[in-house]
């Protein structure tokens, strides 16, 4: 069960606000868009009150970084892109009632209003630190300015927020070896007062919210959140030392501005707001009145600000509901590889509307077939030809024929019919699947909600195909009458099921049934036409074939486009400072045997292997589970850092480091000897 037995008035329905720092892909609509929409069409097609608001995150050091590679300031990124993100949106028929902006004056006062909050009433921890500085640029460094070799896991490139290799979130103080990404100096300590939200004040309540209350929320986010509160909620710091953000309102935070993870979330309410200042309406019922359901569409990356940290800031302001539940989804891969937006390895959604202005049902239909909602998936070219494939020789075939044959036989008027048992029974059957529609999406499952959508259209297609009235025609027309009524009654479900889906498609089936309004509570129970009804004209047809050489150039372009990104991508890392015999001496490494390997039980992105030293047998975690299955490494000889100190990485210490060799991309290959040593072997 996915859902709460609470039956609820209205949903306030938000989508992860993305950040104006580039296009949409198809990893975006995937992961936190199209299934937002579809539940909110499907809700409102139900009569249910919903508002679906989103909007541009502005804030933080990634506005600051694109703006600095494109030699652009902040504000032209922003604007730029939001302009761009808007028109993807549209594009893709994804219909938000506000998209709104964090840079706006309505946001800036309402996040600018919860800090005060909370600071009046003494709720957050003034701290100084020492914090990394950048003497050359004159400036402290944003997490996400500085890069060094994780403490966890060895990864030469980690952020100063978190490692992408092993996931581990990180202060920037943490990494070994710290560089400013600005200059490439090397930062000094200064000291800076921050304001920290005590988390850890808030572990009980979150962990009576998510572990006894929301049992029901997805596999994966609830995993996640448990996982958290297992390690313990640490205070956080929600300011900054940056110029670009919304300003800490109060004295002595000159300089400062507001975490982008703080501010973000509070995005959604101030959107709220500016919707109902625009349409003279209360915003308050959307955010304040236990009657709301609030639903929250992300992405897995946004599963801990979403759960944990946004509503730890509305149980500290008192006066908000909290999620009543956040669907995320895992990540979606693009032709085998992970979607990269600096490798250029990706399909933007701009692209995609202009070059295949009729194919935009298609494309939600391929990724609400393939929706990462539980693991991650692929999205290939081929497959979405082929797909189109499926709903032009089902559901075009079906919804086409059916119209020809009631214009031929009856000039498009429905005719009178007694209906056979088994025509009652196909027509039930059909009413069933469209009840499996409606309980999967309530329960965030849109998968097997457009299998059943599409199985509806199946069993039409057979049906019309298997009892050829254009034969039985010829011998008994009375009989025809029936199965006709069966088809177009069974046709006139399919917008029903189709409408949150592919809502144009949706919109045409309609048209060319002659089918205005019908509410789904009549299309789950009873027939939605009756007899002299008349259909509409027979339309276009629904799914032009894509030929082979169209999706050939697409795959074509994609390598070009990730070929042309290659120049960046191929630098190779500069080389470290010198140092001296000495020191490589003190390392002391070995030739080892990996004896066994095993998925992490905590961390996805680790391994937990055992390797024979031939003194001894040890336990090593590494980051690598995104390149090798466990399997991939037994039997394997390594190359240790035997003497590096012991330490607990997610709850199993790991004691020494095997050495992989990561190339541009960040791929890792082991590093092993070029012919089989005696366990134990020294290198030099
Ligand atoms: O991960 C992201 O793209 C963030 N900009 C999502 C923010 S969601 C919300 F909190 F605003
Ligand atoms: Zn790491």
């Amino acid at each position: 069960m996915s859902t709460s037995a609470k039956t609820f008035k209205r949903f306030t329905v938000t989508s992860a606000l993305p950040y104006a720092n580039g296009p949409l892909h198809l990893g975006h609509l995937a992961g936190a868009y199209i299934p937002a929409d579809i539940y909110v069409r499907y809700l409102r097609a139900r009569g249910r009150d919903v508002l679906f608001v989103c909007g541009t995150d502005e804030h933080g050091a990634a506005i600051n970084i694109r703006a600095r590679k494109d030699n652009l300031t902040p504000q032209e990124v922003v604007d730029k892109y939001y302009e761009i993100i808007s028109a993807g949106f549209k594009g893709m028929n994804i219909n938000f009632d506000v998209f709104s902006r964090t840079s706006k004056k309505i946001h800036h006062e309402t996040a600018s209003e919860f800090f005060l909050k909370f600071y009046n009433e003494g709720k957050f921890i003034e701290k100084s630190i020492e914090q990394l500085y950048d003497p050359e640029a004159q400036m402290f460094l944003a997490d996400r300015f500085v890069t060094g070799t994780c403490p966890k896991c060895g990864h030469p490139s980690a952020y100063g927020d978190q490692c992408e290799k092993c996931g581990s979130s990180l202060s920037p103080t943490d990494l070994i070896d710290p560089k400013s990404t600005i200059t490439g100096a090397t930062p000094t300590l200064r000291e800076t007062k921050h304001w920290y939200l005590p988390l850890d004040q808030y572990q009980e309540r979150l962990e009576k919210f998510i572990l006894e209350d929301h049992t029901y929320w997805k596999r994966n986010v609830f995993g996640q959140c448990k996982s958290w509160l297992k390690e313990g909620l640490q205070p956080r710091a929600i300011t900054r030392d940056l110029d670009w953000g919304v300003k800490v309102p109060v004295e002595g935070a000159e300089g400062k501005v507001l975490y982008v993870w703080f501010d973000a979330p509070i995005g959604y309410i101030s959107a709220t707001r500016e919707w109902a200042e625009e349409h003279n309406q209360d915003w308050k019922k959307w955010w304040q009145d236990d009657d709301t359901a609030l639903i929250h569409f992300i992405g897995k990356d946004n599963i801990v600000f979403h759960c944990l940290i946004f509503p730890a800031i509305l149980m500290g302001h008192g006066d908000y509901i909290l999620p009543e539940n956040v669907p995320a989804n895992e990540f979606l891969n693009l032709e085998g590889e992970k979607l990269s937006t600096s490798r250029n390895w990706a399909i933007w959604a701009h692209e995609f509307i202009e070059e295949f202005p009729d194919k935009v049902d298609v494309m939600r239909y391929v990724l609400t077939a393939n929706m990462p909602e539980q693991k991650d998936s692929d999205f290939t070219w081929k497959d979405f030809q082929g797909r189109n494939k499926d709903l032009a020789d089902v559901l075009g075939n079906f919804i086409r024929r059916a119209g020809v044959l009631t214009h031929k036989y009856y000039e498009g008027k429905l005719p009178e019919a007694k209906l056979t048992a088994d025509q009652e029974q196909i027509l039930g059957e059909a009413r069933e699947l469209l009840g499996e529609v409606a309980q999967n999406i309530e329960n965030f499952r849109f998968r097997d909600a457009l299998k059943a959508a599409m199985d509806i259209a199946t069993k039409g297609n057979k049906y019309l195909a298997d009892s050829e009235p254009w034969q039985v025609i010829k011998t008994d027309p009375e009989a025809v009458k029936g199965i006709m009524v069966t088809c177009i009654q069974l046709a006139a479900l399919l917008p029903f099921a189709f409408g949150p889906f592919m809502p144009e498609t949706a919109e045409k089936i309609s048209q060319s049934l002659g089918l205005v309004g019908g509410s789904w509570d009549t299309a789950l129970q009873s027939s939605l036409l009756v007899s002299g009804h008349v259909i509409g004209p027979v339309g276009e047809v629904l799914f032009n074939k894509i030929e082979d050489s169209v999706i050939e150039a697409q795959v074509e372009k994609l390598k070009a486009n990730a070929a042309g990104g290659a120049p960046e991508a191929v630098k190779v890392a500069e080389f470290k400072p010198e140092t001296t015999f000495d020191k490589f001496q003190e390392m002391d490494l070995r030739a080892v045997t990996i004896t066994a390997a095993e998925q992490h039980p905590n961390a996805d992105r680790l391994l937990k292997l055992t390797v024979d030293t031939g003194r001894d047998v040890r336990t090593v975690v590494s980051g690598v589970a995104e390149f090798f299955k466990p399997a991939d490494l037994i039997g394997k000889q390594a190359l240790l850092l035997a003497n590096l100190a012991p330490r607990k990485i997610r709850g199993i210490e790991s004691q020494g480091m095997l050495l992989f060799a990561e190339d541009s991309e960040g791929k890792l290959t082991l590093v092993s000897p070029a012919n089989p040593v005696n366990n134990g072997s020294t290198v030099a």
